[in-house]
């Protein structure tokens, strides 16, 4: 796809991952809607694609309230256009503990914004991409969406969810011109990525490592499908003696 004039819409692009892409989409020619709670790094973004020339607007929700939603995708519209790339990034990531730890609350609010808010946004934009037989939705899971990491099962359960999403998009309504992906990257440096305290930041994957593989994947003609999920990972291990939660003894 030519992303030149494209309208995409980035959860979390206030930060992290999703500033990166919304920054190379931006760089690309697309008019993209950043989303996020604060707006202060909502407009960091915007500013920064500014003073490179693109064209980016903001608007302020909280992704795991549904009327959030629909107000970003008909915010979208009514800037730049029916939405052409929907990118869901906006994650939390609970601090780490054994399953049963895990409170009802805690179990709602990841899969609110993690895999929910994913589901809704997606039902909002493809009626209009399946009237105009094209669209693609970019889902930023994890490598925890396709492993088992000790300590992270609620996460890893979005996440495999969100894959799972992923999945049933692309078969629904593949033959309808929509391509859906699943990005999943290892530790990440990011203020999420920096919570897991690697030992060897040097050696994290850079958000800008995420956003070019989402310009990859939607730079295909429209007659290639990336059916499993791009997987990202730091080439040596960030932690010093490996992963520190699979030593924890629950
Ligand atoms: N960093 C890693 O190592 C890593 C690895 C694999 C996957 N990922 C995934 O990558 C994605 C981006 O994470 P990141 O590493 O860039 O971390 P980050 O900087 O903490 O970004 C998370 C973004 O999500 C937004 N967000 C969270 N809850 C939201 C809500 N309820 N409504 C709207 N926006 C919300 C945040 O914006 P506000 O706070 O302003 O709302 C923030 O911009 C996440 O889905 C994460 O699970 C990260």
């Amino acid at each position: 796809m030519d992303i030149k004039g494209k309208v995409a819409l980035v959860t979390g692009g206030g930060s992290g991952i999703g500033a990166a892409i919304a920054k190379a989409l931006a760089a690309e020619g697309a008019r993209v809607m950043i989303a996020g709670r604060r707006p202060e790094q909502l407009r960091q973004t915007v500013q920064a694609i500014g003073e490179l020339g693109g064209d980016a607007a903001i608007h302020v929700g909280d992704v795991a309230r549904a009327q959030d939603c629909e107000a970003l995708v008909a915010a979208t519209e009514a800037q730049f256009g029916p939405v052409d790339v929907l990118v869901n990034n906006a994650g939390i990531l609970p601090k780490g503990k054994p399953l049963t730890d895990y409170s009802v609350e805690e179990w709602d609010a990841v899969m609110s914004v993690n895999v929910r808010a994913a589901f809704l946004l997606a039902k909002r934009v493809l009626p209009r991409m399946v009237e105009r037989g094209s669209g693609h939705i970019v889902n930023i899971s994890s490598v925890s969406g396709i492993r088992f990491f000790v300590g992270e099962s609620i996460y890893g359960l979005s996440k495999h969810a969100l894959n799972a999403l992923t999945n049933f998009i692309s078969e629904e309504y593949g033959a309808r011109g929509i391509h859906c992906l699943s990005i999943c990257p290892g530790l990440v440096h990011t203020d999420m990525g920096l919570t897991l305290e690697p030992t060897h930041r040097d050696r994290l994957l850079t958000p800008e490592d995420i956003a070019g593989s989402v310009i990859w994947a939607l730079r295909q003609r429209h007659g290639v499908r990336v059916p499993f999920p791009i997987v990202l990972e730091p080439q040596d291990n960030p932690w010093e003696g490996g992963y520190p939660m699979l030593n924890q003894k629950f």
